[in-house]
């Protein structure tokens, strides 16, 4: 499966309302959303046909998060579903999770594209190769090692993966407090020392068993007053039987 059908299935499974994409480029993902959504790309240039009620910001993800208020676009309330598409390197990727779980619904899901480099070039920070995911794959360590809370589920689709985060929780604050050391600890210079079980896709969960899981059943009945933890209970409990190791424990 591709990982835009895959993103369409979501989009599908979960209904969100409000839709974060940060990077744009021509709005072939951003088609896929139905309800309000806001886009956040530098130079984005709309080709496709969207069919949603679109807030576009031609700025960067950082510029747009340091303003005073993120949620203005829809009226304060938090986003449902988050797609993470824009500058694949490491410590760009890391910041725009930050922001997007600060301003995401616990009830939510947030995806993060190319996680999956094929080999070690498409891995590189300094782009070499026409398909490039840079050292976003970085990310799944990270969160493994310090977001043991959340439900980090790397998804085998084609070309380059996606992962997928459940149980967020906006006022968990470890990724930010850490930014510094993790940026320290992961960021590495090229060649990228890619995990050979990531290049391999050990880890990566097939497409069918996500979709399919019973974890979109937990999110869809999920209360607006619903704390993280409360949700993060029932993802974890589904998920540990349904799909196995996803938590960091
Ligand atoms: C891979 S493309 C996005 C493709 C799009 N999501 C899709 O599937 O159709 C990456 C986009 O990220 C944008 N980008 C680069 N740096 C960015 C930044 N700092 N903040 C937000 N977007 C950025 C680029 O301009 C580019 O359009």
């Amino acid at each position: 499966m591709r990982s835009l059908e895959l993103l369409a299935e979501v989009h599908r499974l979960l209904e969100p309302e409000r839709y974060l994409e940060i990077g744009v480029r021509r709005g072939n993902s951003l088609a896929l959303a139905r309800g309000q959504a806001v886009g956040i790309d530098p130079r984005y240039s709309i080709e496709a046909e969207l069919h949603c009620q679109v807030a576009l910001f031609r700025t960067t993800s950082d510029d747009y998060f340091s303003q005073p208020d993120p949620l203005a676009p829809t009226g304060g309330r938090p986003f449902d579903l988050a797609f993470i598409d824009g500058l694949h390197l490491f410590e760009f990727v890391l910041r725009d999770l930050i922001n997007a779980e600060r301003f995401t619904s616990p009830r939510g899901v947030i995806i993060l594209h190319d996680v999956m480099p094929r080999n070690v070039d498409e891995a590189a920070r300094v782009k070499h190769t026409r398909m490039w995911t840079g050292d976003a794959y970085q990310i799944i360590a990270v969160l493994r090692t310090y977001r043991p809370d959340l439900a980090v589920v790397p998804i085998g689709t084609q070309p380059t993966g996606l992962l997928l985060l459940a149980g967020l929780d906006p006022s968990n604050t470890v990724l930010a407090d850490r930014y510094d050391q993790i940026v320290s600890e992961f960021r590495a210079t090229d060649p990228q020392p890619v995990p050979a079980d990531l290049l391999d896709r050990f880890d990566a969960q097939p497409p069918a068993h996500v979709l399919g899981s019973g974890l979109w059943d937990v999110l869809r009945s999920a209360a607006e007053s619903d704390g993280p933890a409360a949700i993060q209970e029932q993802v974890a409990a589904r998920l540990a039987v349904e799909l196995g190791p996803v938590y960091a424990r």
